[in-house]
């Protein structure tokens, strides 16, 4: 394990000890939902979202349990956008971080609804008081999270884009294409991560602005690691279906530019994300290391 893997499989304990807490089980037959909502969170994933908000917020002096809430809103929001990319109806799934997707181990109406489910409860975490004591950091929030997952060049554009690419089979420009597609379906999570700790720590514009270009090109760069994974990847670390893209006529950066030009497309990007981080100093270390981890990772 790398300095960085440590770190993050360490948050990611503290975290999934926490995140237990947000799912009390109601009595009545609706909790089935709950369930499903709690199977969807509580299963394993990277928690690479959550590092984030806690490593950005890190670099104002906040510490891991201010920033919790708002990492915990953060991968409610993710895990919903995971259950209905797998649906049927989307990418058609069976497996999802290493077990049955959630249509698969309960039904499809429930996945749908486990879906909602977790993005409204993303949103009723983050603007709770217990969030931030601040009300106008946590308006603000809420507001920048509701526009990263949106529909007006959010993570819906970008799902939208996904499927609509995947119809024409030769779309005019492919290269703007996928960068938004990218750039949107995964990069503006990413970059919410990042831009929620720099809100949390009250970061000058200069600061806010850095870390907005550094998960601009890790965001970017991370999809086009999930691209080149679909390809090489192994199935067993993954916990997912891989070689679907192709088989599914997905545009991705792999189907543009080929295997080799994608892996060096998200080399620059990531030398150039560590780049931006200098204004941090030695204080940025850890993100630095995360940027190598993003192409990197083996699932
Ligand atoms: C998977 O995200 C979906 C993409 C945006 C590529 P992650 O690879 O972060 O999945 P988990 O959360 O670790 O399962
Ligand atoms: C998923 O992208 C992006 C979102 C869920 C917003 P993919 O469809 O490539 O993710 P995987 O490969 O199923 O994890
Ligand atoms: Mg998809
Ligand atoms: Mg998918
Ligand atoms: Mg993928």
């Amino acid at each position: 394990m790398t300095a960085v893997t440590e770190l993050l499989s360490g948050y990611s304990a503290y975290f999934n000890n926490e995140l237990n807490n947000f799912f009390p089980l109601p009595q009545g037959a609706e909790k089935k939902v709950v369930e499903a909502m709690r199977y969807s969170v509580m299963n394993g994933g990277k928690r690479l979202r959550p590092f984030l908000v806690a490593e950005t917020a890190g670099l104002f002096g906040i510490s891991r349990a201010q920033s919790l809430r708002t990492a915990v809103a953060l991968e409610m929001l993710h895990s919903y956008s995971l259950v209905h990319d797998d649906l049927p109806a989307m990418d058609n799934d069976d497996l999802r971080r290493g077990k049955p997707t959630c249509h698969r181990q309960f039904d499809e109406a429930t996945a749908i609804l486990a879906g909602d489910g977790l993005l409204t409860y993303a949103f009723e975490i983050l603007s709770d008081e217990k969030t931030f004591p601040d009300a106008d950091i946590r308006c603000r929030l809420v507001n920048m999270l509701g526009n990263a997952a949106g529909a007006f060049n959010g993570m819906i554009s970008g799902q939208m884009l996904d499927l609509y690419a995947e119809k024409i089979p030769c779309p005019k420009n492919p290269e703007q294409l996928i960068k938004n597609i990218e750039e949107m379906k995964t990069g503006r999570l990413i970059r919410f991560a990042c831009e929620a700790g720099a809100v949390l720590g009250r970061a000058a514009a200069r600061e806010f602005s850095a870390l907005t270009e550094y998960a601009r090109k890790i965001g970017v760069a991370f999809q086009i690691a999930d691209d080149i994974l679909d390809v090489e990847g192994d199935e067993k670390l993954m916990g997912k279906a891989l070689q679907k893209d192709k088989n599914q006529g997905k545009v991705t950066f792999v189907t543009v530019y080929g295997l080799e030009n994608a892996k060096k497309i998200a080399e620059e990007l990531i030398n150039s994300a560590k780049n931006i981080l200098e204004i941090f100093g030695s204080k940025a270390g850890s993100l630095k290391d995360l940027a190598d981890y993003v192409i990197n990772r083996k699932n």
